[in-house]
């Protein structure tokens, strides 16, 4: 449980300098999910250690797996291979995160022991059914409050069979925890799903040594994998690279050097969506690290205008909607963001925060069923707003104050430690380097 904390943001005369955003978010929960389960040590730098990452590094060694601390940089992971997860002598906390708690059904439904996955009041009121339900297609027995829909989970592990599944909706949390489940068993298992989702697992997989196929329409494993240890460089995290980009355009005089930031194409719709919008973001010296691309991204203060969004673009995007919504304030015309019914079973519904929060501004948005309609150009006055204990809604408003006409303060801050350790430092260095 976070302490109540506020913040009150000022607004900014121009923001300059380079910024190193932590580690990206979802390769880090993968990279220790992964370097468990292979066999040998894996060294990995660049982690995220938000209290995300941190609820699945707690959960591993829970389940008998040493992990080493080399620097505030670095670390060892100590793999034991898919058969050296031992039966945890407690119930598993995922905390805030819906990430571990997903993935973690998928690994553990396969394990031949019992275990108990729960989480913070706001992960206990998330969608579970989702996973359970492919899951138990493939044999799993697993249950759950509220009709087996809610957590905490119990899970009975062991006698999974493969399966293909149809998802109906475009998430890499089901592909993956389908994907980690069907690797550790005899046969080839199938997930399609409707738009290609963020395909970090399927890429780390194949980096540890797995055979995975990626096609059109979703990836297929056969069982069962052997996992060989790696060292692993993890990029900066573009959704938290997302709340800088858009400062830098919506600050008037504002110019930003973003470095070393994930570019991976299921992921950087955000990129898309403010180029679309007149926005100047250019990419420079890119690279690969560990399988996942990666670019310095400058970014200059822009004119923007609004656009449409939906469709494919939603999944590349899905976390960035709160940040894009603030962009779309400052921009001139209309925005319509449509598709994007998922923002409503986040850390919070995002469609009613960004309306409830940016409309406490003086924000022209409008909620839809899949997504808000956002009329820009209306000056944000200073105000008070709340966070709903939602990390990247804290941000987002953090953003808005900037280009904002009076002070904000911003209320229930605490959770930005979830995802983005020094986010508030940063801002102020930006903002006084100027
Ligand atoms: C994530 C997938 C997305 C995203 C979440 C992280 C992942 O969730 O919103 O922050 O690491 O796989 P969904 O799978 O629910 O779309």
């Amino acid at each position: 449980m976070h302490k109540i904390e506020s913040r009150t943001v000022v607004p900014a005369k121009g923001l300059r300098g380079e910024v190193i955003v932590p580690g990206d978010k979802s390769i880090s929960h993968r990279a220790i999910m992964f370097a468990s389960l292979a066999q040998g040590e894996s060294r990995i730098r660049g982690l995220l250690r938000g209290e995300d990452c941190l609820s699945t590094m707690q959960a591993f060694k829970s389940l008998g797996i040493e992990v080493d601390e080399k620097s505030a940089d670095e670390l060892i992971i100590h793999g034991r291979g898919l058969d050296g997860l031992r039966e945890p002598t407690d119930v598993v906390d995922c905390g805030n995160s819906g990430t571990t708690m997903r993935l973690m059904s998928g690994i553990l439904a396969a394990q031949p022991f019992f275990s108990v996955l729960t989480g913070d009041q706001y992960l206990r009121k998330r969608p579970m059914g989702r996973v359970i339900g492919p899951l138990s297609e493939m044999g799993a027995k697993i249950s759950g409050r509220e009709d087996h829909s809610k957590a905490p989970l119990a899970i009975d592990g062991g006698g999974l069979h493969p399966t293909e599944y149809h998802s109906p909706i475009a998430s890499a949390q089901v592909k993956s925890a389908v994907l980690l489940a069907g690797m550790q068993i005899d046969g080839t298992t199938t997930v399609y799903e409707p738009h290609l989702s963020r395909d970090h697992s399927e890429r780390m997989l194949r980096y540890f040594g797995a055979e995975l196929e990626s096609f059109s329409g979703g990836a297929r494993v056969t069982g069962r994998v052997v996992l060989k240890g790696q060292d692993i460089e993890i990029p900066g995290d573009i959704s938290s690279a997302a709340f800088f980009l858009v400062a830098g355009l919506i600050v008037p005089g504002a110019e930003l050097l973003l470095k070393n930031v994930g570019v991976n194409p299921t992921r950087c719709g955000v990129i898309d969506i403010l180029q679309q919008m007149g926005g100047s973001i250019e990419l420079t010296n890119q690279r690969e690290l560990s399988g996942e691309p990666v670019a310095d991204l400058l970014v200059k203060s822009s004119h923007l205008h609004g656009i449409e969004i939906g469709g494919s673009l939603i999944p590349r995007a899905i976390d960035e909607f709160p940040v894009v919504s603030v962009a779309a304030a400052f921009a001139s015309g209309v925005t319509t963001i449509c598709d994007a019914k998922e923002l409503r079973v986040k850390e919070t519904d995002r469609i009613a925060a960004m309306c409830e929060t940016l409309g406490a501004l003086g924000g022209v948005i409008e909620p839809r069923e899949d997504g808000m309609v956002i009329t820009g150009g209306h000056s944000l006055s200073g105000g008070r707003v709340n966070s709903f204990g939602d990390h990247r809604i804290a941000m987002s408003m953090a953003v808005a104050a900037l280009a904002a006409e009076g002070d904000v303060e911003i209320t229930d801050t605490a959770c930005t430690e979830t995802s983005f350790p020094g986010f508030w430092d940063l801002l102020t260095l930006i903002s006084k380097d100027s």
